[in-house]
């Protein structure tokens, strides 16, 4: 008989968009809970009674509490800048040139791209995130690396080679041609191999030049079943730059758009700083964009207008923005999004935050059908928080009105000590 896992707990599940829609008919939590795992995958959902009756010979661990979770997906991180993450005073463009490229330069060495490649995802699990889309460097071995140590660990994963031909460190440059061949190199070697995927990966327009975003997305008109990330608007400075380089393009998305680097399978980080039309077409191509609230704080970009974009129907992920993100933490960068809504004058309810986390987060990378919600079929990725995990925290929950109360403290004051085990392809984490 094939072994099955049945986890009890408090079970958190989805049946439409918060944003939206209202939270509350949208988003619920089963105080009695089940998810029963088979293989890799899930293979049922419902009450914790209900599936112990049905299948009395499931290896049973029971949460007690704890909220049983999708895994937290990531949907925008550099994992080359996991080792400079937190670095002091500096806005875009000097802290690209001081901090970022010095280090994704010391990728350069394929045994170091390993070391950090196997850290950050350690450090990612640590937190409870179970997929993430990354940016890896120049390099195709930091490529290989990602893919490869994602792969030892069972996870589901996006990456791709980024793309740089100018305005960057000699050593941190490829060509408009070398940047097509090695990244068709790595689509044919990595795309669809087991939970493995890849996004054509233009850094932004400032490092590209107009021969490479063309070639770019030549190569994606060829493999369009890939996704396509890139930055877009994400400081007042960096658009400035980018109106001197493009100074014909209509805004900062035609300089990607007149390159065919728009589509539903485009993923724009940041997007803070949009122009009505920048938005319309967003909203018209179904092209998602990516919240990513600590680096958008820590890095001194501005305040994403969730809401407003939210309101188009242009799908949002969350994300952390490892190292220009100050937290590896999914919980830590919830918070800032709240945080973030606050200053707006729209503060996210728990259950939009966690939606946004996990399913959210999943259908902005398109893998909606494989991760991010506790539903039969889809793959068995689940993070179990525990909701009273420090002293802080538990004493909050005392006084707890309801069960979204208590999420929401955990959200705002949690970290890596809130995961009690993260399940990854069906296979609990030692
Ligand atoms: N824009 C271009 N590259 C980067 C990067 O590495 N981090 C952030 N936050 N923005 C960028
Ligand atoms: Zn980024």
């Amino acid at each position: 008989m094939t072994h099955q896992s049945l986890l009890l707990g408090q079970t958190l599940h989805f049946s439409g968009n918060p944003l939206t829609d209202s939270w509350d008919e949208t988003v619920h939590i089963d105080s009695a809970g089940g998810v029963l795992i088979e293989g890799g995958h899930i293979a049922a959902t419902g009450p914790a009674a209900k599936l112990r009756a049905a299948h009395p010979h499931a290896q049973v661990t029971d949460y007690g509490d704890a909220l049983i979770c999708p895994g937290f997906v990531d949907a925008h991180v550099h994992y080359p800048q996991t080792a400079m993450i937190a670095s002091w005073g500096k806005r875009l463009i000097d802290w690209l040139n001081l901090y970022t490229f010095p280090e994704e330069m010391r990728l350069s060495d394929p045994a170091y791209a390993a070391k950090i490649a196997g850290r950050y995802l350690d450090l990612t699990l640590d937190h409870g995130t179970t997929t993430v889309c990354s940016y890896a460097t120049i390099a195709p071995h930091s490529v290989d690396a990602i893919f490869e140590a994602a792969s030892t660990r069972g996870q589901r994963i996006v990456t791709g080679k980024t793309c740089m031909d100018r305005n960057a460190p000699d050593g941190l440059l490829d060509t408009a041609q070398t940047g097509y061949d090695d990244s068709k190199a790595l689509i044919d070697r990595w795309h669809g191999k087991g939970r493995a995927s890849y996004a054509i990966t233009p850094r932004f327009t400032p490092t590209s030049s107009a021969d490479q975003l063309a070639a770019l997305g030549a190569l994606w008109a060829e493999r369009t079943d890939c996704l396509m990330q890139t930055h877009l608007s994400e400081q007042v400075d960096e658009i400035a730059w980018v109106r001197d380089l493009v100074p014909h393009a209509r805004d900062y998305l035609d300089t990607y758009e007149e390159h065919g680097l728009i589509g539903p399978r485009a993923v724009f980080g940041h997007a803070i700083h949009m122009t009505p039309r920048e938005i319309d077409r967003l909203s018209e191509t179904g092209a998602a964009v990516v919240h990513c609230p600590t680096s958008n704080t820590f890095i001194g970009s501005g305040l994403f207008d969730m809401a407003g974009l939210a309101a188009r129907h242009i799908p949002i992920g969350l994300a952390t923005d490892t190292g220009g993100g100050s937290s590896f933490s999914m919980l830590r960068t919830m918070a800032a999004a709240y945080e973030i809504g606050q200053l707006r004058g729209t503060p996210l309810h728990a259950a939009q935050l966690m939606w946004l986390a996990t399913a959210g987060s999943a259908r902005s990378l398109h893998l909606q059908d494989k991760v991010g919600t506790l539903s039969a079929g889809l793959e068995a990725d689940i993070t179990v928080l525990d909701l009273a995990s420090t002293p802080a925290i538990a004493q909050r929950a005392t006084t707890a009105n309801d069960i979204w109360d208590n999420v929401f403290a955990t959200i705002m004051m949690g970290d890596d000590r809130a995961i009690t085990d993260v399940w990854v392809n069906g296979q609990k984490r030692a």
